[in-house]
């Protein structure tokens, strides 16, 4: 099947061509059940970042597959990735993750040409007529490779400090180029692939700050002077640290109103349950409230693989259930709840060490439901021999016949609302050994 035909059979099974018929606004008559579909009601796409070496895990692709219209190769388009020695390009991991995508009928953003990260040091040490030479050469052979079938790139990424200066951050190619490095690589790549939308994509340029300040002088400078700029890229990694910004729509509106669309590039909200999924449904009111914001791409499928998987950020858990912030994002975007694999009780369970003193320590472990509620869970927790529980607390437990499994029971807490969260603890005797015990997978019902 073509690429438009299999997109088109993926809109008309949501229902979207019938009612993009009936109007204009292109809201669905029958809600979608997939982020994707969704956010195409919406005239919006919703992509994730992809890592090559997890497709072939079948839970990994098939929600990606069933779930996003657009990917981003995590790490395979990287300068260290794709040209690690000098004009020896190597696109195979990349190719693998775009041959992908155009199966599925997706699109792919392309990240990054320019970046002073991830770039291998034959790079750095180059002086600047060659340095010039070998950033142009970069951006016209891993744009042509791609020519036509990447419908943004990041072209320049993270050029500017963090902090209040507004300065450009110190990197070879700023170091050594100046300025006029950003506008020479933007025109490189417009003559490289010109169906590629141009992107400039940074962080903490999310609210309206110094950073974000500078950034917008510089697409208002381009705007003004003809340089090609199609593209804001807000890469949007929130924690409680770097919250979602109170200004985030205002501020992705000012950079809409220079005349370039903005795309949510890299999205991940650290957090857990219905606080989570809050900050989400805010974010993705924030885009569909302006009308150049394009697309909305989170950085990652599952919270396992994520580069702050402690942090839990994303949609989809360790095992591929949908999360709160799933659902919260999925309503945000006008679907209904109603997604595969919906309906079915899940949780997870994570562990803290709570106590410690020389001869013991208390552990805790917290269950938190999915995105439905549950009336039953059960985890294991297995600790390392000699190690020997002394006491538990908000749990029943029994054991295995070597004495260091312990499964896990609710005594009265099995009874957890959709996002909602329940803790249980014991207490470990060391018997010479302080290492952490190792939990389960948390079973739902
Ligand atoms: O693949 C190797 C593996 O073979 C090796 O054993 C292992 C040991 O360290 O490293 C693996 O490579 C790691 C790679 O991720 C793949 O997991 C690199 O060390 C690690 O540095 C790299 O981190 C990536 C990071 O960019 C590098 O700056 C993250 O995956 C990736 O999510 C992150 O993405 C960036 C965006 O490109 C730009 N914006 C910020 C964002 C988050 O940091």
């Amino acid at each position: 099947m073509s690429m438009t035909l299999l997109r088109l059979s993926r809109a008309a099974a949501a229902g979207l061509i019938a009612a993009a018929a009936l109007t204009a606004a292109a809201h669905s008559a029958e809600a979608a059940d997939t982020l994707g579909s969704a956010a195409a009601g919406q005239g919006r796409y919703f992509g994730t970042a992809v890592a090559a070496n997890h497709l072939g895990e079948s839970a990994y692709a098939a929600t990606l597959d069933r779930e996003f219209t657009s990917v981003t190769p995590e790490n395979e388009m990287k300068w260290d990735a794709v040209e690690g020695n000098r004009d020896t390009f190597t696109f195979g991991a990349a190719d693998q993750i775009v041959n992908h995508a155009r199966s599925q009928g997706m699109d792919v953003r392309g990240h990054t040409l320019v970046w002073h990260s991830q770039l291998p040091s034959w790079v750095s040490g180059l002086g600047a007529a060659d340095l010039r030479t070998a950033m142009n050469n970069h951006i016209n052979r891993v744009m042509g490779h791609y020519k036509g079938q990447i419908h943004s790139w990041d072209v320049v990424n993270e050029a500017f400090q963090d902090g209040g200066s507004g300065a450009r951050r110190s990197s070879p190619f700023q170091d050594k180029l100046g300025d006029g490095f950003i506008e020479e690589a933007f025109r490189t790549a417009r003559a490289a692939d010109p169906a590629a939308k141009l992107c400039y994509n940074d962080y903490n340029t999310d609210g309206v700050n110094a950073k974000s300040n500078a950034v917008y002088a510089m697409v208002k400078d381009f705007k003004s002077r003809g340089v090609p700029i199609d593209c804001v890229g807000l890469q949007s990694h929130f924690n409680g640290a770097s919250p979602v910004p109170a200004d985030y729509r205002a501020n992705l509106q000012r950079f809409a109103d220079l005349g370039v669309d903005v795309q949510i590039t890299e999205l991940d909200i650290e957090g857990s349950g219905t606080a989570q999924a809050d900050n989400y449904a805010n974010v993705v009111k924030a885009c569909l409230a302006v009308d150049r914001c394009t697309g909305i791409t989170v950085w990652g499928v599952t919270d396992k693989y994520s580069w702050r998987s402690s942090g839990t950020p994303l949609l989809f858990d360790g095992n591929y259930n949908e999360k709160p912030a799933y659902d919260a994002v999925l309503s945000a975007l006008g679907g209904s709840g109603g997604g595969p694999g919906n309906g079915t009780a899940s949780c997870t369970a994570t562990y803290t060490r709570t106590a410690d003193w020389s001869s013991g320590y208390n552990g805790q472990v917290t269950i938190t439901a999915g995105s439905e509620p549950i009336s039953s869970w059960t985890t294991t927790v297995t600790l390392s021999l000699p190690q020997k529980v002394s006491a538990t607390w908000n749990a029943s437990a029994t054991w295995d016949g070597s004495g260091n499994v312990m499964t896990a029971r609710p005594t009265w807490n099995g009874s957890l609302a959709a996002g909602a969260s329940t803790s249980f603890g014991f207490t470990v005797a060391k018997n010479g050994s302080d290492a952490a015990p190792t939990v389960g997978t948390c079973t739902a019902s």
